[in-house]
């Protein structure tokens, strides 16, 4: 996409200032969901900047929740299925588990045993990157399910929190990146 529409699509991204605590700046993308044409050309421009070639990709892994917003619309406009990482204790058995922290707190995310079959190439995505713990984790899930990831793909990356560091020498795509 060009220039304008890559800050059209930006600039709808939402900043609430301490929110969920004191001192996070909350990047929220749900604005860039509800236009049709922003939520369109985010598609294509994740497409166009996807960290491997889309044929080296079998599925696409989003992360609960906001990369379960994001990450179906993408699947579906590669032709790729989707595999959903949940917060713990969402799914039924059987499930593998890793904790993580994050900017603001601790969590543990899951996924089936089952959903990635041996061997199976998984992008990675979510809304954003921040420090690189959940995507890091998310990481560990698809190997330990016997998946290879494949890359990272992000709308937002936050500056200043080295979160591509925790991702190794996975390749990692953010259409923008924000204070
Ligand atoms: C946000 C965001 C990422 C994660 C990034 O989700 O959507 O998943 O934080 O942070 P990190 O890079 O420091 O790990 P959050 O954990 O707030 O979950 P929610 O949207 O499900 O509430
Ligand atoms: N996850 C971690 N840090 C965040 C931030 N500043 N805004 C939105 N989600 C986040």
């Amino acid at each position: 996409i060009g220039a304008e529409d890559a800050q059209y699509v930006a600039s709808l991204i939402r900043t609430t200032p301490d929110f969920p605590k004191p001192g996070i700046h909350f990047r929220d993308f749900t604005p860039i969901m509800t236009d049709a044409r922003a939520l369109r050309l985010m598609l294509v421009a994740l497409e166009r900047t996807l960290p491997v070639p889309a044929d080296q990709i079998d599925l696409v892994a989003g992360l609960e929740a906001r990369g379960f917003l994001m990450g179906p619309a993408l699947a579906a406009h590669l032709g790729k299925g989707f595999v959903p990482v949940r917060k713990a204790g969402k799914l039924p058995p059987e499930t593998l588990k890793q904790s993580y922290a994050l900017e603001y707190g601790t969590a543990s995310i899951e996924i089936e045993t089952e959903a990635v079959r041996d061997g199976q190439r998984v992008l990675i995505v979510d809304d954003l990157i921040a420090t690189g713990g959940t995507a890091a984790a998310a990481a560990k899930l698809v190997e330990l399910a016997g998946g290879k990831v494949a890359g990272f793909s992000f709308v937002m990356e936050l500056q200043g929190l080295d979160g591509r560091a925790q991702l190794g020498d996975y390749p990692v795509t953010a259409l923008t990146e924000m204070p």
